[in-house]
């Protein structure tokens, strides 16, 4: 058969002026606008993913909610990423979504992450953390605060619900608080005596393997205070550490760092303390630049730690006699049970509630989603805390009658392309040193995380 002949048949061509396909069938030709080809493939994938059941999963029952709970806050951060918003008018998830909409999903819920603005500075955030602790108390809550209202008060309901908290601290002393921070005198000292109380507090009823843990951003204002930083928790005897290197100043897309040099030493640091108190201490980073963080991976496994016990030697004398890390998990473990709780897997006890992993076919994979929540107080949503919120998507479209169709919400277009990305390790649009993302073997994972207490 000729040419002619088979595209008289069917064939597919631009037409001159290439605005057009020309699709001809059997003779008849039919002209498409190119971008109407290009709506209609992606219809036909969306479509297939629809309808790939193996990208269904029901309602999952091990379900994390970070809620973006209140904008407002009582400290006024230098370095603040949700200032502008935290500035604005107030805003807070509507009590009508905490305590009707989102209900029938507290049987199914693993963990409540509170965060956004401060949750201890907004009494409807006690009252509803109180009231699910009451109601609901298998549930974990996770909170992160800046330690400037964490008082008696909260000492109390976090001790009884077993809350996981980290204090971010972000200072060492008031001048290094003022510098970095903010420039209100008194701030980090109110700070340090909340913290050192609480841990007394867990102390005296027998719950200190729920002591806090600290955080401080890192950047060109205090990136030489990490090796003091660490000393200090390290006094307090805690044994978590999380690093944030200052994404103003390392943007997600950039490869620009602000103080290179200064960044350097930072990360060497903690990367050092991190190899010699292996074991004794958790360290945890947020690092939102491409950065190779294997490149700096390398280069302190050269180091021996004979000499990083030397060069440590202040910290190296009080961390040596701490438990190991799994024994502090387990005992939390045990007191879980005891209490009621749904349990943590040792990958989240260390790394924190936001990321959860999953294996599949041999590898681990970033499991968010398929059961992480991450609500505005708007009602946008996302999967994951380092992905951005789109407007359309929504909590609000899933209320059909009435009620939220979680089905519908789990097992939306959403959530499976995601499911189907993930599950090539595709992470696109994802925080490069992301420790859900960074792609491991089931094996190795093990080796790091398959602890079971
Ligand atoms: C926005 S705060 C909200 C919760 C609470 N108010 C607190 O201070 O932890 C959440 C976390 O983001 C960190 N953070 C804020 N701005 C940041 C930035 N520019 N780069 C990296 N981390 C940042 C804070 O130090 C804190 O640990």
């Amino acid at each position: 058969m000729s040419n002619k002949t088979l595209e008289a048949i069917f064939s597919v061509k631009n037409n001159k002026e290439k605005t057009h396909k020309v699709i001809t069938v059997l003779g008849t030709r039919i002209k498409i606008k190119r971008d109407d080809i290009e709506k209609f493939k992606e219809a036909y994938e969306n479509y297939k993913i629809m309808h790939d059941p193996s990208l269904y999963i029901g309602i999952p029952d091990d379900i994390t909610l970070q809620l973006m709970f209140n904008n407002d806050c009582n400290c006024r951060c230098k370095f603040c990423s949700a200032n502008n918003q935290t500035r604005q008018t107030r805003q807070m998830i509507s009590q009508d979504m905490l305590y009707k909409y989102l209900e029938p999903l507290y049987e199914k819920t693993k963990t409540i992450i509170p965060t956004y603005g401060e949750i201890t500075h907004c009494k409807e955030g006690y009252e509803y953390l109180k009231w699910i602790n009451e109601h609901y108390p298998h549930i974990n809550f996770f909170i992160e605060t800046n330690g400037i209202a964490f008082n008696k008060r909260w000492f109390e309901l976090a001790a009884k619900s077993l809350m996981v908290v980290k204090f971010s601290v972000n200072a060492i002393d008031e001048e290094t608080f003022k510098k970095t921070v903010w420039e209100k005198d008194r701030v980090f000292t109110t700070i340090k005596n909340n913290i050192e109380n609480y841990i007394i507090y867990l102390q005296e009823r027998g719950l200190s393997s729920f002591k806090p843990s600290i955080s401080s951003v890192l950047n060109s204002t205090n990136y030489h205070i990490a090796r003091d930083f660490v000393k200090m928790g390290i006094n307090w005897n805690l044994q978590s550490f999380g690093f944030y290197f200052d994404h103003r100043e390392n943007p997600l897309k950039n490869t620009y760092i602000k103080d290179k040099s200064g960044f350097d030493e930072a990360l060497m640091t903690v990367l050092e303390l991190e190899k010699l108190l292996k074991g004794k201490v958790y360290f945890y980073f947020r690092i939102f630049m491409p950065a190779n963080l294997s490149e700096y991976e390398k280069k302190v496994e050269k180091i021996s730690i004979e000499s990083l016990q030397e060069k440590y030697a202040d910290i190296w004398a009080i961390a040596k006699n701490f438990k190991d890390i799994k024994e502090l998990y387990n005992e939390r473990t045990q007191i879980r049970k005891k209490y009621g709780k749904k349990l943590l897997t040792y990958f989240e006890h260390v790394e924190g509630a936001c990321w959860h992993k999953r294996e599949y076919k041999g590898r681990m994979i970033c499991e968010n989603p398929w059961n992480h929540i991450r609500l505005y107080t708007d009602g946008m949503m996302e999967v994951c805390a380092w992905r951005p919120f789109k407007k359309v998507y929504n909590i609000k479209n899933y209320i059909k009658n009435d009620k939220l169709d979680f089905n519908l919400l789990f097992n939306d277009l959403h959530r499976r392309k995601l499911r189907k990305e993930y599950m090539s390790e595709k992470y696109e649009g994802c925080m490069k040193n992301c420790v859900s993302a960074r792609p491991i073997s089931k094996e190795e994972f093990d080796r790091k995380y398959g602890f079971e207490a």
